[in-house]
């Protein structure tokens, strides 16, 4: 990769490094001797006493109880053993087991890179099993640690799957299916974790280029000039204060045989937001300015896992890459642009610029002609005021597309709430100068911003998503691990891969 001199990154450096760390997934009948640690997930009123010679009664006194969340690591001889509590089987689903994977894998993260997990007979089916034990451990074991010269933790490179009463190939199929999820998340991860200096618009563009031939997917960028030619008046409108050159990243997956149809999926891919001329105040907060990308992040790696997940829809992505900065040549307050699909959009707001730099990439997408459309943005304070940091908004202008991303959403465990497209909001958008203005009022601003997409995509059927609060995590949180949560990678996997028109 080519990089500024000044900025001495290394030319090896790489911004997806998650793809240099292997992890081995087996299934077995009985553990290797020489683990590091085993964790034995307990039903709750399950008796150890054959098994740690302690009784219901010795381990309660202990601070061991069975719930979720409780957790002991017990001397033995051979491998350290840690009881992880996963509560009363019978409630039990594929979220919780995830849950209890990744706190077993933190119970062991001090005592090595080599674990076992153990699992009592389940009702769950074995290859649910087999891909939450892998994928929670797994992404609770990741750690953006390429910048640092002694990580305080080694990565998991063995996690053995003990599954009382699993066929083994079904338990195995699931491993298989986590390898794909868990490297798509963990793809986001490493690109919303890398530094803004670290990875330019430019630089996503090769990274997607790398991924498309490793994966199977088709790459093309366009750079300023071109995006001058093609009328992208919002991508290159947010870039004009940057020293570096945006990229209109397009990805394309063909599926193998006839489509079952065509998806469209677009991201936000600011990879600094500093609000340009509407200037972000140093809060710490805006450290996290660098994952501004996180749509873009997710959408890319999603395509990674395409193939993997035998998708039969054909699949077109749009990732609208640019940082935001204030400059002598940065767009201003009363600036009009124009968008690729001719509207006129007066910037009232410079810090709004997410909806900007995708109106772009949405009228692409209406374009291509694609059956459905779902973006994904790290779009507005107010989402993650209203949802917190667990859960993503939705909002569309079709309930079967909404209800597509919910049931995704389920299943990978990267939750969402329907918030309404209210549309009696659209006059907030009004301009006197030009067909739309790119700020609404005071109240309900993750509506507002969607309305605004809502512009752009002609009627097509469409779901957004906003990311804002659950594309980061202050503290290890389950699944999560502390920083960027690679959210939206699975969930965008998942749904394109079960995608028919
Ligand atoms: N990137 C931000 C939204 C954001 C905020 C993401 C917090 C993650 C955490 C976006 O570009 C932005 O600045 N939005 C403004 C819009 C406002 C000016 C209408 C916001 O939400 O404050
Ligand atoms: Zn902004
Ligand atoms: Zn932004």
């Amino acid at each position: 990769m080519t990089r500024s001199p000044h900025k001495l990154i290394p030319a090896e450096f790489s911004p997806v490094p998650s793809l240099d760390n292997t992890c081995e997934v087996v299934a077995v009948q009985d553990f290797a001797a020489d683990l590091d640690a085993v964790a034995l997930l307990v039903a709750a009123g399950t008796d150890l006493t054959a098994v740690v010679g302690l009784g219901a009664g010795a381990l309660a006194a202990a601070g061991f109880d069975a719930e979720p969340g409780s957790s002991l690591v017990v001397a033995q001889d051979g491998h350290p053993l840690v009881l992880v509590g996963i509560g009363k089987a019978d409630e039990l689903d594929a979220d919780k087991l995830r849950d209890a994977a990744a706190a077993a894998a933190r119970a062991t993260a001090k005592k090595g890179g080599r674990i076992g997990i153990e699992v009592p007979e389940l009702a769950l089916d074995a290859r649910t099993v087999g891909q939450v034990l892998a994928e929670g451990a797994r992404l609770a074991r990741y750690r953006y640690a390429v910048l640092k010269a002694e990580p305080k933790e080694v990565p998991l490179t063995l996690l053995q799957l003990k599954v009382a009463g699993a066929d083994a190939a079904e338990v195995t199929a699931g491993i298989e299916m986590a390898a794909v999820t868990v490297r798509a998340a963990a793809i986001a991860r490493d690109l919303a974790n890398t530094p803004p200096g670290h990875l330019t618009a430019t630089d996503l563009a090769e990274v997607a280029a790398e991924l498309g031939a490793e994966f199977g997917f088709e790459v093309e960028a366009y750079d300023r000039a071109q995006l001058i030619e093609m009328g992208c008046g919002g991508i290159l409108g947010v870039n004009a204060g940057s020293a570096e050159e945006p990229r209109l990243v397009v990805l394309t997956y063909t599926p193998d045989g006839d489509p079952s149809g065509h998806l469209g999926l677009v991201g936000k891919g600011i990879m600094y937001d500093s609000g340009g001329i509407s200037l972000k105040p140093s809060d710490p907060m805006h450290l996290l300015m660098k994952m501004d990308m996180g749509g873009a992040a997710a959408v890319l790696a999603a395509f990674t896992a395409l193939r993997d997940l035998g998708t039969t829809a054909a699949v077109s992505g749009w990732l609208c890459c640019t940082d935001n900065m204030p400059s002598g040549s940065a767009y201003k307050l009363g600036d009009v642009l124009i968008a690729r699909n001719g509207k006129t959009v007066e910037i009232k707001n410079t810090d709004a610029e997410g909806r900007i730099a995708m109106m772009d990439g949405l009228s692409l997408a209406v374009e291509a002609g694609v059956d459905a459309i779902v973006d994904i943005a790290t779009l507005t304070g107010a989402a993650l005021m209203a949802l917190g940091k667990s859960r993503a908004a939705v909002l569309g202008n079709d309930q079967a597309m909404v209800d597509r991303v919910r049931d995704a959403a389920e299943a990978t465990d990267e939750p969402v709430w329907q918030l309404p497209l209210e549309r009696k909001y659209r006059k907030q958008l009004d301009s006197d100068v030009a067909d739309i203005s790119n700020l609404g009022g005071p109240h309900a601003g993750a509506t507002t911003a969607a309305l605004f997409l809502d512009e752009f995509v002609a009627g097509t059927p469409w779901a957004h998503i906003d990311i804002a609060g659950t594309m980061s995590t202050d503290a290890d949180d389950s699944w999560r691990s502390a920083g960027a949560t690679g959210y939206g990678a699975r969930l965008l996997a998942t749904l394109a891969s079960a995608f028919t028109a």
